[in-house]
């Protein structure tokens, strides 16, 4: 059953217990899944899809996010993925993902799986890696070889893509990249510099398959002990069904989001709270 911090008798005791479960869970765990979404980005300043200032509040995903609005108009499509990536460039990662970053680190079976374009996952778990090292290196002299261990990233899984990344719509060669695209014209648009090629973000769209990511997501899934799913609602298949795999296979879900969501029913724990609010407490 479902405990809830936002159910009836919920009061700050109720939140603690509702808090010391959901440690218990994680410590315990054999493998934990960490799944998030756009509203662990929210805190930093970055627009969801769903809430009530959300992209798709504002635009019809079919005329920005589908193969079929780039053939239409790659300008348009630009113009919208450009103005999201100067955005996502322009904050910080939030104490939500550095939590994340620094438990990912800490243990070896942890796997994050996210369907942010945005690196904030990336870029707090460089942070980590970098604080790590200093912290190494100040408690003991360790080799340079030794310091370089443990970069974070590995284990983070992007299963829409990542919008700091393009990939050429003919000979599909990715690049990362970070300047700004002139989207004012098909003519300034990137070009790829191997074939020539028009470059779209290297992301996915309604309609587009995830390929090998959401396989390697739902094997992760079905092995570890929780998934703690933080800040998604949970509305886009299939990665909305990662959470569903630990279930199946006899796992627990522990849940973060300010909303009830169509997994909630299915957590053994909901924390009814934003991501900043309680993810650095229950990682910590
Ligand atoms: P949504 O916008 O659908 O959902 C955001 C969720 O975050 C909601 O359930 C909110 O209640 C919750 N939320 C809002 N603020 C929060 C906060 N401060 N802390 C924690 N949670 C908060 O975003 P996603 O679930 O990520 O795909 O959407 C999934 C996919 O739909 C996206 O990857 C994108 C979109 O279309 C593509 O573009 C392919």
């Amino acid at each position: 059953m479902t405990q809830d911090t936002s159910g009836p008798g919920s009061g700050a005791v109720g939140r603690d217990r509702q808090l010391s479960a959901a440690r218990e869970l994680l410590r315990d765990a054999r493998g934990v899944v960490i799944l998030t979404g756009a509203g662990v980005s929210a805190e930093s300043g970055l627009r969801t899809f769903r809430d009530p200032d959300g992209h798709w509040k504002r635009h019809r995903p079919e005329d920005l996010a589908t193969p079929e609005a780039f053939e239409r108009d790659p300008c348009l499509v630009w113009s919208w993925y450009d103005a999201r990536r100067r955005a996502a460039a322009a904050v910080d990662p939030n104490p939500a993902h550095l939590a994340i970053a620094e438990f990912a680190a800490g243990r070896d079976d942890v796997i994050l799986i996210t369907q942010n374009v945005d690196s904030l996952h990336t870029r707090a778990a460089q942070i980590v890696a970098k604080s790590r090292r200093e912290r190494t290196r100040d408690e003991a002299n360790v080799s340079p070889r030794k310091e370089q261990a443990g970069n974070g990233n590995q284990k983070i899984l992007e299963l829409h893509g990542n919008i700091f990344r393009t990939r050429c719509t003919r000979c599909a060669d990715r690049r990362e990249r970070h300047d700004p695209i002139d989207a004012s014209s098909r003519g300034t648009l990137p070009r790829c510099t191997a074939c020539g090629g028009l470059l779209r973000p290297d992301v996915v769209w309604f309609g587009e398959p995830l390929g090998e990511a959401i396989e390697r997501a739902f094997v992760c899934a079905a092995q570890v002990g929780v998934c703690l799913v933080v800040g998604t609602s949970a509305m886009v298949q299939p990665a909305a069904s990662v959470a569903l795999m630990t279930v199946r296979a006899g796992g627990e879900v522990v849940e973060v989001n300010p909303a009830r969501t169509p997994l909630t029913e299915a957590t053994a724990v909901s924390l009814r709270e934003t991501a900043v609010g309680v993810v650095p407490e229950l990682l910590r």
